[in-house]
């Protein structure tokens, strides 16, 4: 038998390199600067696209991680040289915590969208909480940090399911303002052509990594973004480098969104609008 000061000892040291391995993801996590877990009540809690002074740009991924094409899709950015948010349905982030541990590694960031894909508008509290604390969960237990970014699948969100998620969870709730209709299978050239066509400053760009079309689409996509001096960051770079919106930009906000707030929000309805709307284009 084991003597109880052995125990003890060795508990002791599986602690500290729990507690080491916590600290490295949640430092991987959480890009520099850190995005706070409860943005302050004065901070917007919802996002289409962000105001900010740049060619900045984020490119997100939804819907998987696909054990096939999301590894594909980070062979492609990591040549690419860039980092993106991958918005994981929890159902598939537990079957392949891998996936989202490489992601993170090269610098991307993992966002909550839900466990089993629903439309929220019309569920109850429980529900969603439920689907969002097992993704949640799910997401912790792959990277031991948590998300700190939420996009509702089919951006089916009202404003009272906004505010109590953002208060219990802290997320920030991400629509998009650029969405090439990539699930429609439209082919890989009109994928890129519309994503090139629509994107301005501080866009946030919706697609899938579970779409081959999707993945065969990015590298020209890509490759004319950058030609034309876009930057790629990730959403919770992107939100961080937001900068207050004119008065007269200022089209609506949701909550208390005073203008002096750092990281103006756009106009964030369900479904998301047209490509820009609100922002200065270069
Ligand atoms: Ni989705």
């Amino acid at each position: 038998m084991k003597s109880s000061a052995f125990v003890r000892t060795r508990r002791l040291a599986q602690a500290g390199s729990f507690f080491l391995f916590l600290r490295a993801a949640l430092s991987a996590q959480t890009p520099a600067p850190p995005a706070p877990a409860s943005p302050s009540p004065s901070a917007p809690i919802s996002y289409s696209a962000v105001h900010v002074d740049g060619p900045y740009i984020a490119m997100t991924f939804d819907d998987g991680p696909s054990a096939k094409l999301t590894p594909e899709l980070l062979d492609i950015l990591a040549a690419h040289h860039i980092h993106a948010t991958f918005f994981v349905v929890g159902e598939n982030a537990i079957a392949h915590p891998e996936i989202l541990q490489r992601a993170v590694r090269e610098g991307h960031e993992i966002g909550n969208h839900s466990w089993s894909h629903p439309a929220f508008a019309k569920m109850s509290d429980a529900k969603v909480r439920s689907e969002l604390q097992k993704t949640d969960d799910a997401i912790r237990a792959a990277l031991g940090g948590r998300p700190v970014l939420l996009r509702p699948p089919y951006g089916s969100i009202t404003l009272r399911q906004k505010r109590w998620i953002n208060q219990e969870f802290g997320y920030r709730i991400i629509l998009w303002d650029v969405d090439p209709l990539d699930w429609k299978r439209p082919g890989p050239s009109v994928i890129t052509s519309r994503i090139v066509k629509e994107t301005r400053p501080g866009s946030i760009i919706l697609s899938h990594d579970i779409h081959p079309g999707t993945i065969k689409a990015m590298p020209e996509t890509f490759d004319e973004l950058q030609a034309k001096g876009f930057k790629f960051v990730t959403v919770s770079e992107l939100i961080a480098m937001g900068t207050p919106m004119p008065p007269k930009q200022q089209l609506g906000s949701e909550g208390p969104t005073p203008l002096s707030s750092p990281g103006a929000a756009t106009p964030s309805p369900s479904p998301a609008p047209s490509a820009g709307a609100g922002l200065t284009t270069p």
